[in-house]
């Protein structure tokens, strides 16, 4: 369906508080709304940031993981709504791990969700991340 669209920040239709409202915009597109598992748990996730689009590129890729555990890294907690989507659309026996240079975002660990503080660009961080993940059970 073409038509314009809104984009910017709460493009998943959580909650957006006016300052929010002061990015979005207007773009003409070729927009097709996502179908799937994965585009319904999405939209559950009202603290999530994503591009509609991506969710049709998660399911094609994604789609051959879920019926058994895996671990997954995510780099970029925010709100913990992709936390959420993964935890939801994975195996409940899957680890989750999310990474944020934001202390806040620690509060977003649960049961299968581990998060790892500090910044991207450090690279014996990240590796230390990846490993920790590796052996977790
Ligand atoms: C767009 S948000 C992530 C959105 C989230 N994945 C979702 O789908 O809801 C980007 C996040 O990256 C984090 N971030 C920015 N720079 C970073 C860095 N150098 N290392 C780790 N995290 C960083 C920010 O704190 C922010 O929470």
């Amino acid at each position: 369906m073409a038509g314009r669209l809104n984009v910017g920040h709460g493009q998943m239709g959580g909650p957006m508080s006016l300052k929010d409202r002061t990015f979005l915009r207007q773009v003409d597109v070729d927009y097709k709304e996502p179908t799937g598992d994965i585009w319904e748990i999405a939209k559950t996730c009202t603290t999530m940031f994503k591009w509609h689009h991506y969710f049709t590129a998660y399911d094609e890729k994604l789609a051959p993981y879920r019926d058994k555990p895996v671990k997954i890294l995510e780099i970029g907690v925010h709100y913990g709504g992709s936390l959420k989507l993964w935890h939801e659309y994975f195996h409940k026996d899957s680890t989750i791990v999310g990474v944020d240079i934001e202390e806040r975002c620690a509060r977003y660990a649960r049961d299968n969700i581990v998060i790892e503080i500090g910044d991207q660009s450090d690279e014996k961080f990240l590796k230390l991340s990846w490993t920790s993940m590796a052996n977790l059970t």
